[in-house]
């Protein structure tokens, strides 16, 4: 503990921003755990309120600035090991006269919250303790009931080269300071092209100094398979709602050219999808994940059972990339997305084209763009593919499996109650 407080002390990180408010209002900076923008994700059983205690722990030097400047009704509380990040964090609550967020210096393991907040977050922290799962119950503790808690840590697929790195500089003794930071950023940039680490620091964007010192010389750093997630939560008090998005955590679309039977994928859970998708694809370097205090919520969609007629279903954030309809072929656009910056894509046939097409169209007419039942969804595909002469059969099984599908590469969403 001493070494990773003395660490985020010395190079805070991340990398601290001044102008917070600018970058929001020039749409630059968002945080992934923004519930304002990203509701249903978290509670897709209830109606949107701005009323939330939250709670960030480990919130370093940005995260509470952006949630509260976003979040004027929030209430929120950051904690954090790193004394410089909460002074930082204090002197932009005075920036901007901030009056509902509040921070201190605390380690997670002495806090002793019971059912406090509605939404806590903990983005990139238990990685670096020695008792992640205890740190985890700590932060399910102060969960109440109805909460849920938004939990990154780091995928070890994508970070073998990271792990590699981190050795070699054990094995040569290179320190924490400037000199380190020099000798990692020189062996990476000038070492050959086929360095394992070089197409993804080449990716990075946190190539300041903090951001070399957190990944290549970070003495407290554990990453996890997909499957070890299960374990990691295992008896905290937590069930594992979602991943927070799908998009490269389900298997059948990277081996569609393979053909293999549809079942064998949906009989695996979603550790094991996920453990799946990335043994191939490897590329994933951290797991955002969603937690809720009660059972009924866990795996949430993951069945393909829990999609109701009365199911609300809403686009992804994938709107736009998904493009290229063509009704005289059997081509029904695609899904544009990147791994490892290299633009690829997932095509659609006719009937996928029809229901995506009538999901938007669907999302467009609806109140405040609130998105379609799954029963209209149906008789809105029939009647468009009837009026473009197009000899598709659509039954309700047909729309849900479609719909789950593109569940699984996160080109929609679902919103509506769920049993228990
Ligand atoms: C990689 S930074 C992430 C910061 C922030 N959560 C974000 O996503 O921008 C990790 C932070 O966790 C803090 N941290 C690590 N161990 C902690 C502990 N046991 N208790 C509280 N904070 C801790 C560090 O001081 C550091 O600020």
């Amino acid at each position: 503990m001493e070494e990773i407080k003395k660490q985020y002390n010395k190079f805070l990180y991340p990398e601290p921003i001044e102008n917070m408010k600018e970058l929001i209002e020039s749409n630059s900076y968002a945080e992934m755990c923004n519930a304002n923008i990203f509701w249903d994700k978290y509670f897709p059983e209830k109606k949107y309120t701005d009323k939330l205690n939250v709670l960030s722990a480990g919130c370093g030097t940005n995260q509470i600035i952006n949630l509260a400047l976003e979040n004027p009704n929030w209430k929120i509380h950051g904690i954090d090991l790193s004394e410089a990040s909460i002074d930082f964090v204090h002197k932009q609550i005075k920036k901007y006269d901030l009056k509902n967020v509040t921070a201190e210096v605390k380690d997670i393991f002495d806090i002793n919250y019971k059912n406090e907040f509605d939404f806590v977050v903990s983005t990139g922290v238990i990685h670096h303790t020695k008792q992640p799962k205890k740190a985890l119950t700590k932060l399910v503790d102060a969960t109440n009931s109805s909460g849920a808690l938004h939990i990154m840590v780091y995928a070890s697929y994508g970070r073998r080269g990271v792990y590699d790195i981190q050795k070699i500089m054990k094995y040569l003794d290179v320190q924490q300071d400037q000199e380190g930071i020099n000798l990692v950023r020189n062996y990476i940039e000038n070492g050959p092209e086929d360095l394992p680490e070089k197409k993804r620091y080449n990716a990075k964007t946190d190539k300041y100094d903090a951001g070399i010192i957190d990944t290549y010389l970070n003495p407290q750093d554990v990453a996890y398979d997909a499957t070890d997630i299960e374990e990691l939560i295992d008896g905290t008090g937590s069930y594992f709602q979602n991943w927070y998005d799908n998009l490269f955590l389900y298997p059948q679309e990277y081996l569609r050219y393979l053909n293999i039977d549809p079942k064998k994928f949906n009989k695996l859970n979603p550790f094991e999808s996920a453990d799946l998708t990335q043994r191939h694809l490897g590329q994933a370097n951290k797991f955002d994940f969603i937690l809720r205090k009660h059972k009924k919520f866990e795996f949430l969609w993951h069945d393909i059972k829990d999609i109701k007629n009365e199911t609300i279903v809403k686009n992804g954030f994938y709107l736009g990339v998904a493009s290229g309809t063509d009704w005289s072929s059997d081509f029904g656009g695609q899904l544009y997305y990147k791994a490892h910056s290299d633009l690829k894509s997932i095509p659609f046939n006719l009937q996928e084209g029809i229901v995506w097409s009538c999901i938007i169209e669907g999302i467009n007419n609806s109140d405040n763009q609130s998105g379609v039942k799954v029963s209209s969804l149906l008789s809105k595909c029939k009647s468009m593919a009837k009026e473009k002469k197009l000899e598709l059969v659509f039954t309700d099984k047909i729309i849900k499996e479609i719909l789950h599908k593109m569940w699984k590469i996160s080109l929609v969403r679902f919103i509506g109650k769920v049993d228990g």
